[in-house]
């Protein structure tokens, strides 16, 4: 953070003082004022409910450029480590800086690929569940639970603690999503198998069964990482402020990323890619293609309180550069498993297309975001659609717990304590209860 010399003048039509604020220059991306020390300085706060204006911290993990539809890992454009590196590569990048060596790969591979397994007592406490839950709602409990499984790893204030829960968090989190699916689905659970990729395990632990070997496809094997890479981490988003937030106050990390998934389950956000498939089906059922225009003016209508999910952003402002690399791998899947011709896709498509032109969508510079294409390869693979969000938080469990390893090591982080403006009843005394 380097000050500039620029500094902030603020005054007041009322004839209180004016005061000076600092201006912070960051590596790229907009200036911050500093209003630390406002409060203290004029009796006044700050209000940014919805945060629009405010960086909550700083950081040197992910930038985005929501205008020009650029998102960077450590400095590395998002289509560079979507077509060069795998996740487990992206993994090791936001966790350590820089992306692994040779040797560097192989050693936090096998890392990796050792905590793959969950403490056995976990499938009792899936037990539990009915089988019909969301698995949202599973994997909350089951991530929160891992605290009081993995006591050796929730000191936040010793860093091998920190290390060796972000390393448990990545490699426990497919099996975690792997048992959800299973015991919704009433099948034996998959034991992890170390000799396949991070993705190949995933995919194995989810459709294979005990009674016959399980293989792997390629191209659905990278369909996955590719998932998993571009859900890796997207800054101050919703769920990692709340990691950040719940870690504040120096919960355990398990606890911290429980809070995550939980934050990420809502339709706004993480659940989006869910809503976007049940959208799709839901206009298939209705007519299909011919319809799409009379579901755009539903869109349109403010009072009709339907959205076009999978659309929109509160920083790209562009074409989520995500999106475009899961539509790309969404033609590579479909392809490969012969589904060229697959409705919903061709439904996404036309929809896609309108609303580009649409001046509603050009107007409020509204895009297709990650969300729009990645529902529709996950169901083609197979995956239910009450998973979907469960596949992303496993994927952006190291996100997640990067920031909140990076919160706790800087010097300035302090308990997150948000002030507000009071709007209710000033001090009033009780009265009896027949004069109420
Ligand atoms: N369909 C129709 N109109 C939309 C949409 C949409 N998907 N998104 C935004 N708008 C409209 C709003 O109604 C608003 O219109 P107005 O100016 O006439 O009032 C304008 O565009 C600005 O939208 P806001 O809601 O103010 O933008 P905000 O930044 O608060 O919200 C959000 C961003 C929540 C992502 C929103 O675009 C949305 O709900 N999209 C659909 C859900 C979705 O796809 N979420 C996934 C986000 S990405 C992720 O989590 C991986």
């Amino acid at each position: 953070m380097k000050l500039s010399d620029n500094k902030a003048t603020m005054s007041f039509a009322n004839g209180a003082p004016s005061i000076e604020l600092p201006i912070y220059h960051g590596n790229i991306g907009p200036d911050v004022i500093d209003i630390r020390k406002l409060y203290a300085q004029t009796g006044m706060f700050t209000y940014d409910p919805g945060f629009l204006s405010t960086a909550s911290c700083q950081s040197a993990i992910t930038y985005i450029d929501g205008d020009k539809g650029e998102l960077l890992h450590r400095g590395y454009p998002i289509e560079q480590l979507a077509t060069q590196c795998d996740y487990l590569d992206t993994c090791y990048l936001l966790l350590n800086g820089d992306l692994p060596n040779a040797t560097e790969r192989n050693d936090f591979h096998k890392l990796v690929i050792n905590h793959t397994m969950v403490n056995e007592q976990m499938q009792f406490f899936l037990r539990g569940f009915r089988r019909d839950a969301h698995p949202m709602a599973v994997l909350t409990g089951l991530v929160g639970a891992l605290s009081a499984f993995y006591h050796d790893s929730t000191d936040i204030n010793n860093p091998e603690h920190r290390r060796i829960a972000a390393i448990r968090l990545i490699a426990k989190m497919p099996t975690l999503v792997a048992m959800a699916y299973k015991y919704g689905m009433g099948q034996p659970y998959m034991y992890p198998r170390n000799e396949l990729s991070y993705a190949g395990n995933f995919l194995r632990m989810m459709f294979g069964t005990p009674c016959e070997d399980y293989k792997v496809n390629p191209v659905i094997e990278k369909a996955m990482d590719r998932i998993f890479i571009l859900h890796a981490d997207h800054e101050q988003n919703a769920s990692t402020s709340t990691v950040r937030l719940c870690g504040s106050s120096g919960t355990n990390p398990f606890a911290a990323i429980a809070a995550g998934v939980a934050c990420l389950w809502g339709p706004a956000h993480g659940g989006a890619n869910e809503a976007c498939l049940n959208m799709l089906e839901e206009i298939q059922a209705n007519g299909g293609v011919a319809k799409v225009g009379q579901f755009m003016e539903q869109v349109k209508d403010k009072n009709s309180g339907v959205k076009l999910m999978g659309f929109g952003h509160r920083v790209y402002k562009n074409y989520d550069p995500r999106a475009k690399l899961m539509q790309e791998t969404c033609n590579e899947v479909l392809a490969a498993l012969g589904l060229e011709n697959d409705p919903l896709f061709k439904l996404a498509k036309q929809l896609e297309k309108i609303a580009l032109e649409d001046d509603y969508f050009v107007q409020r510079k509204l895009y297709p975001n990650v969300d729009f294409y990645s529902g529709i390869v996950q169901r083609a693979i197979g995956i239910p659609v009450s998973l979907f969000t469960g596949i992303f938080a496993l994927a952006r469990t190291v996100g997640w717990i990067a920031q909140l390893n990076e919160m706790l090591a800087d010097p300035e982080y302090k308990i997150g304590r948000p002030r507000q403006l009071f709007s209710g009843n000033v001090k009033r005394d009780i009265k009896p209860i027949d004069q109420r």
